[in-house]
């Protein structure tokens, strides 16, 4: 029998046996297992860039026969990479709770595992593939386990294959735009015990109204989704498709809610926050102009990440310098300090610009403390090319990185290039700019020494109860010792001894307990 949709440009399905076709969904047997795929990812249509306009969608309220789906049942979930990733999750978890399921201690105990997985480099995903070897044993204790895959590694072709293949054991696989149908197929699954597949390549849509299970006293804001960028290393467009921007009116109503509920930080997300706006075909409303109102809003700290270097425009830098709950901690990724490299990466900006832009922030905002990516070892990245990006972590006086060797993404313009700089090598730079990175926090932090500053006290440390720890507005990682009442509020610190990584301090003036959180977390 011939399927209807041409699952053959993704698949080699030479040894499965199609069952049945019904409503735009294939079923297929496949190593005994049937596996029902109501759509599959597909770079060739994540790399399109449609030109509809974006639907949001705001009536997305669980089906009331599934509000009491998952009673006596129990999730687990594992989240790997970014603040998306965490994000997603808490929405994730908002659904489920919203059928009835409670959160597992362990995941033995669960009755839904997912792992919402990250694709952005290979080691990503092979931790992820070394976790669902480890799950197979459970499953095979727990026939009635429903274990799931989602994130950025569902949105991939061949990682979709691998699972049909090589994972049976898996239940259920969906993408990073159709999270809000997580009801609906775990009834499938649950009712079919098939392997369900429903990943979108087309993204397109807003779902806003989603429930979200935050915790703590921080809470993470989408302002956009999707990026247009197309970075040659980078995946993240095709996993998460084109940039659409939620509306301001909706991001103030979110961001207002969450300073009633006495929230004390938020951190505004996006793949490209810089590029916040651009899509709005009726108004002249950018990411300037969006901090300027968040900025009236009475919540004590506002951060937001990640940004490009190429959009971040006068308007926003206006802006951020008045200050207020604005904070001076900019994250400001430049990959590499060699105009040459960054060309072949398709970043759009030279060295010389993004020193420029650094000196614009440093002159408009004085105590701005900055942060960044950077990769090492990118095809054709030669020694003196590295030494640039060595220099330019001195010269913009970068004061921490996340620092990551250039790894090569299936689907992506630098997998055609020609791998060439030899592990050793990779390895050896990225030990030397590590090295550099701890010189430059180290002097960074040796600035606080003697300070008051204020601090949000985030949590008791793992290894002494009596020590807490909490981050200053630029970001910057404290320990003191206090009662654990304090946890939650904003107080003042003095720095006694800053290290590498951390400032060590004592209470200056105990916080003003009145003010704590009231969304019951
Ligand atoms: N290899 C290594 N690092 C990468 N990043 C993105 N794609 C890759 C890749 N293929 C890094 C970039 C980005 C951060 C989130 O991950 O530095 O800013
Ligand atoms: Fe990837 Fe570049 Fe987009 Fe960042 S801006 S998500 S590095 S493509």
């Amino acid at each position: 029998m011939k399927m209807s949709k041409d699952y053959s440009q993704y698949f080699d399905f030479r040894e499965a046996k199609i069952i049945r076709e019904e409503d735009g969904k294939t079923t297929l047997r496949l190593n005994g297992r049937h596996i029902q795929i109501q759509s599959a990812p597909s770079y060739k249509d994540e790399k399109k860039r449609g030109k509809e306009s974006v639907r949001i969608h705001y009536d997305n309220a669980i089906p009331d026969d599934m509000r009491e789906f998952g009673r006596d049942k129990s999730y687990f979930i594992m989240t790997y990479g970014c603040q998306m990733n965490e994000h997603d999750t808490e929405v994730i978890r908002g659904l489920l709770e919203e059928m009835g399921y409670v959160q597992a201690e362990e995941r033995r105990d669960a009755d839904v595992i997912l792992l919402n997985t990250c694709a952005i480099r290979e080691n990503a995903e092979d931790k992820v593939f070394g976790e669902l070897g480890h799950l197979k044993k459970l499953k095979l204790e727990k026939p009635g386990l429903i274990l799931g895959v989602c994130g950025c590694m569902s949105q991939e072709a061949a990682v979709v294959n691998r699972l049909m293949t090589r994972n049976p054991h898996v239940d259920l696989v969906f993408g990073t735009h159709n999270i809000h149908r997580l009801p609906h197929l775990l009834r499938e699954v649950s009712f079919s015990r098939e392997m369900v597949i429903e990943v979108w390549s087309k993204e397109g849509d807003i779902i806003e109204n989603l429930p979200k299970k935050r915790e703590g006293m921080r809470a993470w804001v989408n302002i956009m989704y999707g990026c247009d960028k197309f970075c040659t290393y980078c995946i993240v467009p095709y996993t998460r498709g084109k940039e659409r921007s939620r509306l301001p009116e909706d991001v103030l109503a979110e961001v207002r809610e969450l300073a009633r509920q006495g929230y004390k930080e938020i951190t505004l997300l996006g793949q490209n926050v810089n590029a916040y706006g651009k899509d709005f075909k009726d108004r002249a409303y950018r990411f300037a102009d969006l901090m300027d109102d968040i900025r009236k809003i009475d919540i004590p700290r506002v951060r937001f990440t990640t940004s490009h270097p190429r959009d971040f425009d006068d308007h926003l830098i206006e802006v951020l310098a008045k200050g207020g709950n604005l904070v001076e901690a900019i994250h400001l990724p430049f990959q590499s300090g060699s105009t040459e490299v960054l060309k072949r990466m398709s970043r759009k900006y030279t060295r010389e610009q993004f020193l420029e832009l650094v000196g614009k922030i440093r002159s408009a905002i004085p105590g701005a403390v900055l942060s960044s990516d950077i990769i090492v070892g990118f095809p054709g990245e030669t020694e003196e090319q590295f030494l640039e990006t060595l220099s330019l972590v001195r010269e913009a006086e970068i004061a921490m990185a996340y620092t990551f060797i250039y790894s090569p993404r299936e689907g992506t313009p630098a997998f055609e290039m020609e791998d060439n700089v030899p592990m050793a090598v990779k390895q050896d730079r990225l030990n030397r700019l590590n090295e550099l990175i701890a010189e430059m926090s180290c002097e960074s932090n040796r600035q606080f020494e003697g300070r008051t500053v204020e601090i949000l006290v985030e949590g008791q440390s793992k290894s002494n109860p009596n020590v807490l720890s909490g981050r200053t507005t630029s970001n910057k990682l404290v320990h003191f010792e206090g009662p654990k009442e304090w946890i939650g509020h904003l107080m003042q610190v003095r720095i006694t001894k800053p290290t590498t990584w951390y400032l060590n301090a004592e209470a200056a003036e105990p916080p003003r307990l009145a003010t704590a959180l009231s969304h019951g977390a």
